[in-house]
């Protein structure tokens, strides 16, 4: 059988018939007797790409390193949608595969031989500057390229790029289809280039001695996304990466019980451990939920608390949270696979963390020895409080497992540990799509010497997708609520706990019901329905009589609904305001735009012999544009605004150029 090259790359600099369309004879010589699946032939303006078994041509300008596989004709497309940057996706599904192709074309593509040329000019400027204010340059050698078309994309969660370059293409997990492959091929150029700006961005190597690193990048207007990188030789065929978005804002208890990952038991369940400060960690496999999920159960914890968060690679959303109001201290510490860097080593950031003060602890993920530490606080009350985080780990033994035997915690500190959650993705029947549910929540007993001893609180039923509480739980058996009601006043007894939890979960209920648009599900509304209630729980006191509880029932429903109404009429007030605003913004320029275009344009330029009088009454071009640039610099300018005067810079200076070419 005849051996195929899987792509042959040919420098064509210098030869003319690289701008021909098809492949000339003189190519085939050129090329010689190697045979290839897909040919490139390069020059410093583009490459022309030759698919053999297709016959295709496809040619990329220079500044891209990705290339993109054409989509089958008969291969329709399941759905087809449009990004904010221009790009089109249509997904596909795969004749031959189980699952679906996720097929872009941006419009980079479609750039004309003379726009090339333009950019080509502009790009050898830039070599020399390192300035520039074309889109291009600045995406795909100041910007993360392709990255900045796939990760605008609200639908893609994740990106994964495996190497060798050319030859695998990315893959995504869709929010609707889940995990799908994808037409994008990376090149090395681009597998090294990411390994750069990466290793720039957090300070942090990636080398032989140092193969792994997790770092963060950000694209567009606060598009935030985590990347780990192995290089090798942990990947044999060359470095690789896994890019996770964050959602930007925090995921909520509601939202998660809107879309079925949990219900309201579990939700008052939580909240009612966190009032009582008690410590818990969320478990699971990767990408299974348990940073949202310890992210959602933050906003639990009352704005009065201080907050402190450790993590080495920033994936809470930090300035959501400081927005509300919590008073909260994100600590960076050194990644626990990192051996050397400038960061806090992670045991000396917690111990500077406990030493100041009480607080609530959240650890992003505890994943080293110096977990030892963490214990040792907890074990003799350092932590009063909440102390939280997320361990990698699919059962409750898994995490006793983890803590215990890998990271060197004493069995004995582990009984500190009140609650273990477990999250994963379950999957449907036929294995195709998967949904993040919470299956389990198991109490630490105490009792024990050798081996761990666990109580389930809920457990996850697969035939009604549902999370529902056991019998020890309902039926007076839990350890952890029993210690929450000996050292609270105001329980007579465990059915006032339980009370207390189903009164909570009821309020999550209502907020998902009362809430009037999805908007009202988000962390400002959910923690000011939060302060709500532990103001209307500690006023009325609704454990004391089935009269009070009506009477809490009803003035909480009073007081959420008329937030819900009272928010609702004023984002309607201000799209009206905002609307107005623009209609006469855009009002106002069309008038400027007139009077400029009909004044004679020797009016501005000082021809005539009315040249002080005319520049009286339109201030020079230097002195327009640095009046529009020093309102740019201001804060307060929205992105609307910051666009409307990038317009205005842009006009303005198109008109002075046309006065200079009067002039001249
Ligand atoms: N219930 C949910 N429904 C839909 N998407 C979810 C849900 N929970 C989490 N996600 C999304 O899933 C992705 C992975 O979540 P997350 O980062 O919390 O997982 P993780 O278990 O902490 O992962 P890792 O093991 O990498 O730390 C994120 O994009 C997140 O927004
Ligand atoms: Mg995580």
């Amino acid at each position: 059988m005849e051996e195929y090259e899987d792509i042959i790359t040919k420098d064509c600099e210098e030869c003319e018939k690289i701008s021909s369309s098809t492949l000339s004879d003189e190519c085939i010589n050129c090329i010689g007797a190697k045979k290839f699946k897909i040919l490139r032939l390069k020059n410093d303006l583009f490459t022309k790409e030759y698919d053999r078994k297709r016959r295709l041509l496809a040619v990329l300008p220079f500044f891209m390193d990705v290339r993109f596989d054409h989509r089958p004709e008969k291969l329709k497309p399941k759905e087809t949608y449009f990004l904010t940057t221009g790009a089109r996706v249509e997904i596909c599904e795969s004749k031959d595969d189980v699952g679906f192709t996720y097929f872009m074309k941006i419009p980079e593509i479609n750039v004309t031989f003379q726009e090339l040329m333009d950019i080509k000019k502009e790009f050898e400027k830039f070599k020399e500057t390192n300035i520039t204010e074309n889109e291009y340059i600045k995406k795909w050698f100041l910007g993360y390229g392709i990255l900045e078309h796939l990760l605008r994309d609200p639908k893609v969660l994740e990106i994964n790029i495996n190497p060798p370059g050319n030859k695998t293409p990315m893959r995504i997990v869709h929010a609707d289809y889940d995990e799908c492959v994808t037409n994008i091929y990376p090149s090395e150029d681009f597998l090294n280039y990411l390994a750069t700006r990466l290793k720039i961005n957090t300070g942090r190597p990636l080398n032989k001695a140092q193969p792994q690193l997790d770092g963060e990048i950000s694209v567009g207007k606060g598009t935030k996304a985590r990347v780990a990188a192995i290089a090798d030789p942990f990947s044999v065929f060359g470095t690789g990466y896994s890019i996770r978005k964050h959602r930007e804002r925090p995921w909520t208890l509601p939202l998660f019980m809107k879309n079925k990952m949990t219900n309201s038991l579990f939700a008052g369940l939580m909240s009612l451990c966190i009032a009582h400060g008690r410590t818990f960690l969320s478990a699971g496999p990767r990408g299974s939920g348990k940073t949202s999920l310890l992210g959602s159960l933050l906003l639990e914890i009352l704005p009065k608390y201080r907050i402190l968060t450790i993590e080495d690679t920033q994936e809470l959303p930090i300035n959501a949270y400081k927005k509300l109001g919590y008073d909260l201290l994100p600590l960076k510490v050194r990644s626990a696979l990192l051996k050397e860097g400038m960061e806090l080593p992670f045991d000396t950031g917690l111990r500077t963390s406990l030493r100041l003060g009480d607080s609530c602890l959240i650890i992003g993920e505890i994943r080293s020895k110096e977990a030892k530490v963490l214990y040792e606080a907890m074990r003799v009350g350092a932590m009063s409080n909440v102390v939280a985080g997320t361990v990698h780990s699919d059962s409750p033994y898994g995490v006793y497992d983890r803590v215990v035997n890998d990271l060197d915690v004493p069995k004995g500190s582990f009984k500190v540990t009140d609650l273990i959650i477990i999250v994963n993705q379950i999957k449907s029947t036929t294995g195709l799509t998967r949904k993040r549910r919470i299956i389990q929540v198991t109490e630490v007993l105490k009792d024990w010497q050798d081996e761990p001893k666990f109580q389930d609180l809920m457990i996850y039923d697969p035939k009604r997708d549902e999370l529902r509480p056991t019998k020890e739980l309902l039926n007076g058996k839990s350890i952890l609520l029993k210690q929450i009601m000996e050292r609270t006043r105001g329980y007579k007894g465990y059915k006032d706990i339980i009370r207390d939890i189903q009164l909570r979960g009821w309020a999550k209920e209502a907020h998902v019901k009362l809430a009037q648009d999805d908007e009202q599900l988000e962390a400002p509304y959910i923690a000011k329905a939060n302060i709500l209630f532990a103001k209307l729980f500690e006023h009325i006191k609704p454990l004391e009589s089935k009269k009070k509880e009506r009477e809490f029932v009803l003035a909480f429903q009073k007081h959420l609904k008329a937030m819900f109404d009272a928010d609702t009429k004023l984002r309607k007030q201000q799209k009206k305001a905002e609307q107005q605003l623009k209609k006469q913004q855009e009002a106002e320029e069309k008038e400027i735009k007139k009077r400029i275009e009909q004044k004679p344009l020797s009016d501005y330029t000082g021809i005539s012999a009315s040249k002080s009088a005319s520049s009286a009454r339109l201030p020079d071009s230097t002195g327009i544009l640095a009046q529009i640039s020093a309102l740019q610099t201001s804060s307060s300018l929205t992105d609307r605004m910051m666009d409307r005067l990038e317009y205005l810079t842009e006009y303005f200076k198109g008109v002075w150029s046309r006065f200079k070419t009067k002039d001249e």
